[in-house]
């Protein structure tokens, strides 16, 4: 699908780059610019930089940057017609829509079909469990035993399944009489019979029902527990994967807890522990529905506004696992990251059942840093008497210690290493040193600060010329209409480049003929010409450093400066490629023109 330019304008223009990334990444102002941690390298302090007057984005850390686009097109993993429809659809704006597909209507109806099905559902279920029938009484019962009161009941929207094959299947086909039981079988609700391909029936029977409420509250899918533990049914059944429902992509009491606006979410692995959590006043706490944590689930948290996830998982080797594995995912994320085991029970309900809500918040408030959990899970195979192991261990810590940007918090964990293997904390530091080369040999700059950073291409003074001559010229058309003559946009020698040198021309030429003044195109809407992020990102690296000049005369001493460069490096080339075909015409002719070009001026003035 293609969108004309003053379509993708008027989306861009609308949506302010701070509140969009402020949706994401928690900002702060400082110093005329918002900060945040940045979303696109790990870092624990903000090199993130959201500006207001350039509609850009950019970290120092990592150099990531440009407009509102490819922020979106970077965190949601979207292609450039997704990141426009998201930011359309953010600021109620409706994009053009050539013959809107059938397919894309389906779906749509599918899915808003699946949310009042399923809220029509969660109401059936929670009725069913508020009765006046022995069952519902034994399920409240169930509950009761279990601490949760009437008044979680109802926050939580919890329900009971009646037993039989049909009782969801009669009440939504009465309720609705236009309804097939193809539609609530893709909503999830309906099972279909193997044998029978026209039977359907209810999905969840005789189950205690968990519906799982979007934070724009729609119910996406459920949860159902029997209530029986010696049954030989599954203990948890949940939706299918439906238009509206992925496990991997939902976090359960998502709702309740943004509710918190808390900066810190606990996570857990249960439906039953986000209960217990919420009971004890705990009430920032999420569910993980039965699967292992996602990038999306990190993109959920971090749109919620969650800085801190502190994984609270069960204290069995699965929920090491769980820990072991989403702790990275958290921390690219570019969220901080604490975990905490519970001791002597096997998940955060039973401890709390077990020890109180006094003994869970202290754990809570004293939960360790990831990297103190590596270290701990790291030192566990060694023995600390044998001189082998403390030696393997030490050198395990320094690689966990190794991508760390905070020499008090490296310094914190090296006294700690030094205590538990009697080895010098010289001799650690030096081990850290090494493996921080090592990873920088690999491109993991993620411990080195900005200032520092060494430049990545081979001629640094060539590639700041190119970038300062297309930010001259991109603002000034009079500076592009002079360097039309001498310069030409393949000789840029890169394809981005060499667009927007064209571009600039363009401009200035159709300006010229119009010998109309219009502004030239906003920097960001100049990103946005292109459409992959990668490109966005080079054409906003040209505007990363914004060039004023005080004088008509200064800018055409900088631009012939920066003429010079570019021209000798695109003739150098010339002749090198020339000369590997054995072209010696064209070597020549590229050979007289380099001699020509010191005496080359552009001249800005009678332009
Ligand atoms: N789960 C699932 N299917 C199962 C078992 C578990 O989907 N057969 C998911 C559920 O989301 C469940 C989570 O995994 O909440 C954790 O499982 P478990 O620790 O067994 O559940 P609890 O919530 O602790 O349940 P309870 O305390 O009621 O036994
Ligand atoms: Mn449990």
């Amino acid at each position: 699908m293609f969108y004309p330019d003053e379509i993708i304008q008027e989306v861009r223009a609308q949506n302010d780059i701070v509140d969009v990334v402020g949706s994401y990444v928690p900002l702060r102002m400082r110093g005329g610019r918002h900060w945040g941690l940045c979303p696109f390298h790990q870092e624990n302090t903000p090199s993130f930089t959201v500006n207001n007057d350039t509609q850009f984005f950019h970290c120092f850390g990592c150099g990531a940057g440009g407009n509102v686009l490819t922020f979106v097109m970077r965190i949601e993993h979207m292609d450039f017609v997704d990141a426009l429809k998201l930011l359309a659809d953010r600021i109620h704006f409706i994009l053009p829509q050539p013959g809107n597909s059938h397919a894309q209507q389906q779906k749509h109806r599918e899915r808003s079909l699946t949310a009042e099905y399923n809220k029509q559902a969660a109401r059936f279920f929670y009725d069913n469990l508020q009765a006046d029938t022995p069952e519902a009484e034994a399920a409240r019962k169930y509950l009761e035993n279990r601490g949760v009161s009437p008044k979680m009941q109802a926050l939580f929207g919890l329900g009971l399944a009646p037993p039989g094959w049909d009782g969801l299947l009669k009440h939504l086909t009465a309720n609705n009489r236009d309804t097939t039981l193809i539609e609530l079988h893709n909503a999830g609700l309906l099972a279909r019979s193997h044998n029978n391909e026209k039977r359907f029936y209810d999905r969840f029977r005789g189950r205690l029902m968990f519906p799982i409420i979007a934070p724009d509250k729609r119910v996406v899918g459920f949860g159902g527990r029997i209530m029986d533990n010696e049954s030989d049914e599954a203990k948890y059944l949940n939706s299918p994967e439906t238009s509206l429902f992925s496990k991997s992509s939902q976090l359960y009491a998502l709702n309740l807890a943004r509710r918190a606006r808390a900066k810190e979410l606990v996570i857990v692995e249960g439906y039953m522990d986000v209960l217990a959590l919420y009971n004890a006043g705990i009430t920032n706490a999420v569910g993980v529905l039965g699967t292992a944590l996602t990038t999306r689930h990190v993109q959920i948290l971090r749109r919620a506004g969650c800085e801190t996830a502190l994984l609270l998982l069960d204290s069995d080797t699965a929920g090491t696992n769980a820990a072991q594995k989403s702790v990275p995912l958290l921390l690219e994320g570019g969220l901080r990251v604490k975990v905490l085991q519970v001791p002597d029970a096997k998940d955060p309900d039973e401890f709390l059942q077990k020890f109180g809500k006094e003994r869970l918040g202290t754990l809570l408030r004293n939960a360790k840093g990831h990297t103190a959990f590596q270290l701990q899970l790291a030192q566990q195979p060694f023995d600390m008497e044998k001189t082998d192991d403390r030696i393997r261990y030490t050198q395990e810590a320094a690689a966990l210690l190794a991508p760390l940007n905070s020499e008090i918090e490296t310094d914190a964990y090296v006294q700690e290493i030094a205590h538990t293997t009697q080895i010098a904390p010289s001799a650690i530091f030096a081990e850290i040193k090494k493996q921080r080369e090592k990873n920088q040999q690999n491109g993991d700059f993620s411990h080195v600060t900005p200032r520092r950073r060494v430049q990545r291409t081979n001629d640094p003074g060539l590639r700041d010329a190119k970038k300062a001559l297309l930010c001259t010229v991109l603002s000034h058309p009079i500076a592009a209409a002079a360097l039309q003559n001498f310069l030409l946009a393949e000789e840029m020698g890169d394809a981005v480049l060499s667009q927007l040198l064209a571009f600039a021309y363009d401009f200035a030429t159709q300006n010229e003929h119009q010998e109309s003044n219009k502004s030239p195109p906003a920097p960001p809407d100049i990103v946005s010409r292109f459409k992959t992020a990668e490109e966005q990102q080079q054409a906003f690296d040209v505007f990363s450093k914004p060039i004023a000049y005080s004088s008509v005369s200064e800018m055409e001493k900088s631009l012939n400066e920066m003429y010079q460069i570019i021209k000798r490096a695109h003739l150098d080339t010339q002749i090198e490629t020339d000369g590997a075909k054995n072209d010696l015409n064209a070597v020549n002719i590229a050979l007289n023109t380099k001699k020509t070009l010191q005496n080359q001026y552009i001249s800005l003035a009678n332009g």
